[in-house]
């Protein structure tokens, strides 16, 4: 059976987009038909991903953690694309520390970019959604990390929980302007942002390089970690017509790892 393009016309805002999961995401909609604003504080990084993605993606500069630079990074998109149809909001940092190490500085710092980030820039596409009064899918990104704690990973946990208490609420407060929103909880993926979480194993496990990573793609049900990739179906999905019905969910994408 032939597939048509789910997304064509479609155009996206995705932060985060200049690597890992946000950069799958990004050519996964571009094959699907939509136009996509690589977002993202490393700028270079996002335009290096355009010159790869051809010319139906941008690169657009993004601090989610700064209002004025969510604001610019909007109105740029949706200038450029006449409108935004869907927002992933996916740029985050890893954390880890035993209780008693936890800082203030990091802290602050994780919930500046994974909580409040995905709030005022769910936000300000919400308002621009709103007034353009032709709906909108917006997904955010939580982790297996947001449905129960981990002894080394404390904040972390905390700002997943939060974003999937936030997808829940945003997703009631929306729906009545026509704007679905949802979130995707992977597992774990590889790619560079595992590199990190792997060192900070590596460092209060006292494992050795890689050796936290082969533990935990062991411990998949699917039997092995996840992958970008592994994660597009369900972002294409979120964002078609099909998923109109679909409010204020989460969805774990994760190999089996957790059921709720
Ligand atoms: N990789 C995993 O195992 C995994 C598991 C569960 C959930 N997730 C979630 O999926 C999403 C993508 O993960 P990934 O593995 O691709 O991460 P990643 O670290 O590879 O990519 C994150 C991107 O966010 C950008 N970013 C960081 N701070 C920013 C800021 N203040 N403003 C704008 N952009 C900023 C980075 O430059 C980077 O390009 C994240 O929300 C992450 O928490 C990942």
């Amino acid at each position: 059976m032939s597939v048509g393009k789910r997304l064509e016309g479609k155009t996206a805002l995705i932060t985060g987009a200049a690597r890992g999961i946000g950069f799958e995401f990004a050519k996964a909609y571009l094959r699907e038909g939509a136009r996509v604003a690589i977002a993202d504080i490393n700028i270079e990084r996002a335009r290096e991903a355009v010159t790869q993605l051809g010319e139906s993606a941008i690169a657009i500069e993004m601090d989610v953690t700064k209002q004025d630079s969510i604001d610019k990074a909007v109105e740029d998109a949706a200038k450029a694309f006449d409108g935004i149809d869907i927002l992933i909001n996916n740029a985050a940092l890893f954390t880890a520390a035993p209780i008693a190490e936890i800082t203030r500085q990091d802290y602050d710092r994780t919930f500046a970019v994974n909580v409040a980030g995905t709030l005022f820039t769910m936000q300000a596409v919400a308002k621009h959604m709103i007034a353009r009064r032709k709906g909108g899918k917006i997904i955010n990104m939580a982790s297996q990390a947001g449905r129960r704690g981990e002894g080394l990973v404390a904040v972390y946990c905390a700002t997943k929980a939060a974003v999937i208490s936030l997808t829940q609420s945003a997703g009631l407060n929306l729906i009545g302007h026509g704007i679905n929103v949802n979130a995707i909880a992977p597992g774990v993926v590889d790619g560079e942002h595992w590199d990190g979480v792997d060192a900070f194993f590596a460092k209060y496990e006292n494992k050795a390089p890689g050796e936290k990573k082969k533990e935990v793609g062991a411990s998949v049900p699917f039997g092995r970690m996840g992958r970008a990739e592994d994660l597009t179906g369900m972002a294409i999905f979120l964002a078609t017509p099909e998923a109109d019905y679909i409010v204020s969910q989460c969805f774990n994408v994760d190999g089996g790892q957790w059921m709720s």
